[in-house]
């Protein structure tokens, strides 16, 4: 049996282009929830002829016809949130980050030492994470393997795709929310992947839907014992993502290099025949924690030779530019990262960033990229996204199929293509979705500012064709929309949130 999708469909297909399809069809397997099949574009008229060369009569089939002004879209992927940092959006924005941390951060995430409190802060802070379109985050809990737990079975319950890692943190905290060893983070460590590795699989599929992540909180907080020992953990298991920040303020990266000075770093592999020098990429190397399923938060203040190791090593960048504005930590070069060849994602890092919306994400990567580009006196040659602002395609690649490279699952999700998983938003931009701030599509046609939509290629008061419509929808979506326009969110083919299943 198939869910079957009429109307508007984007997807993005590299860092510089999406397909835009005024009038495709779509096919989601009730079994699987992976999409069977794609159609571009089958006028009204063909749809019975369509849906029978597929072996569907329309009796049968339960078709979701999409309105003027809607269309489907990946889900987003937030490749950087602390779900425990949640109660604390909209405070904070006075300090930088490690006064941050200690004035508000840890603070909060240490309420979480109580499973009770855990359940009903995570409960409600989820179900915020869904009903904003993120289909995929990859979540920080706190150092508390219990209060972790609880955070992955509610994610479990609600069906969201997601990472959880509990913190791993045993020096420069504060005695209230420490470790109190490297042996006692592991032991939590263990615990915590052994809990979220026995949930069973989607239903449907063989693929759990909530995946283990290790969190080694930051350098700073890590001894080089616990760092070690979390590099052989890895070593043990490739499967296993691993998640941290790195290089987001100065005064961070300066301490880490004092804390790891290069005579004290385990002998890695070396990279184009150098040892390492001591820089906050080459820290993480040297304990073996970079890789290609390793996410690295902000990246802000990168040194050459620490692109050419995340390089070599497939890691992924979290962008966070919410969190770099808010707590002043700079702008990241991600055209330059873009053009070096590393994987770019979005992440919301809240409560660093003010907002759990991708979307937000999206607005101020535009703004990063706009204030790089008037820094710099012109782009350098030979280069397409260094230095430049960053395009509608590349915005909207980065907030599903870079995410979705960033935790390597781009075979899965980040695109809406036959054999990947119906990981998806139903998006209105419409007057009815109740956003002020989005100019509707019906409205445009009362007015009579929208082309007659009629044959493709038809030119309307706007001298636009469909396609372009829709091109505009997206971008109006992206910079002007929130929850109001996600109508429907869908995670390996199951409706799980959105405005029309909450209201
Ligand atoms: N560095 C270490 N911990 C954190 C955190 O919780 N948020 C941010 N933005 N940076 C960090
Ligand atoms: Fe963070």
């Amino acid at each position: 049996m198939s869910t079957i999708f009429y109307g508007g469909l984007i997807t993005p297909t590299s860092l510089t282009a999406y397909r835009a399809l005024p009038r495709a069809l779509l096919a989601v397997s009730r079994e699987t929830g992976n999409i069977e099949w794609v159609e571009d574009d089958v006028p009204v008229g063909e749809l019975q002829n369509v849906l029978a060369r597929h072996g569907l009569v329309s009796e049968g089939v339960d078709i979701v016809e999409l309105k003027l002004g809607e269309f489907l879209m990946p889900g987003f992927i937030d490749t950087h949130i602390h779900a425990s940092q949640v109660p604390n959006i909209g405070s904070g924005q006075q300090h930088e980050l490690l006064d941050w941390l200690s004035e508000v951060t840890f603070p909060m995430e240490a309420r979480f030492a109580d499973p009770g409190f855990a359940k009903r802060a995570y409960t409600t802070i989820i179900k915020r994470t869904i009903d904003y379109g993120s289909t995929t985050c990859c979540y920080y809990g706190t150092l508390h393997s219990q209060g972790t737990k609880v955070l992955a079975d509610v994610i479990h319950n609600y069906g969201q795709r997601a990472f959880v890692g509990k913190c791993d943190m045993d020096r420069n905290s504060p005695d209230y929310y420490i470790e109190p060893s490297p042996q006692a983070s592991i032991a939590a460590t263990r615990d915590i992947i052994a809990h979220i590795r026995s949930f069973p699989p989607a239903q449907g599929t063989t693929e759990p839907l909530v995946r283990p992540i290790l969190t080694p909180r930051f350098a700073i907080s890590c001894t080089s014992e616990l760092l070690s020992e979390l590099g052989k953990l890895a070593s043990s298991d490739p499967s296993l993502a691993i998640q941290t920040h790195i290089s987001e303020k100065e005064s961070e990266v300066v301490f880490t290099k004092q804390l790891f000075p290069a005579s004290s770093l385990p002998l890695g592999e070396t990279l184009k025949g150098k040892t390492h020098d001591t820089t906050y990429a080459g820290v993480y190397d040297a304990f073996g924690l970079l890789r290609q399923n390793t996410i690295l938060a902000h990246a802000v203040h990168l040194e050459e030779a620490e692109v050419d190791i995340i390089k070599a090593r497939r890691a992924g960048v979290s962008h966070c530019p919410t969190s770099n504005f808010n707590l002043r930590s700079g702008c990241a070069r991600i055209g330059m990262l873009l053009d070096r060849g590393v994987k770019v994602g979005l992440g919301t890092d809240v409560s660093g960033g003010f907002s759990p919306s991708i979307l937000t994400a999206v607005q101020h990567a535009s703004m990063a990229s706009k204030v790089v580009a008037m820094r710099a006196s012109s782009p350098p040659p030979h280069t397409h996204f260094t230095d430049r602002q960053l395009s509608v395609p590349t915005l909207l690649y980065l907030a599903t199929l870079g995410g979705a490279e960033v935790c390597d699952l781009q075979s899965r999700i980040g695109s809406l293509a036959p054999g990947k998983a119906f990981d998806a938003l139903v998006v209105s931009i419409r007057s009815d979705a109740g956003n002020p701030a989005v100019w509707g599509a019906d409205l445009d046609e009362e007015l009579g500012v929208r082309g007659s939509g009629g044959e493709p290629g038809d030119e309307g008061g706007r001298g636009k064709t469909d396609v372009e419509e829709l091109e505009g929808l997206l971008e109006r979506f992206l910079f002007c929309g929130d929850d109001r326009n996600v109508r429907r969110v869908y995670v390996q083919g199951k409706l799980i949130g959105g405005k029309e299943f909450r209201s």
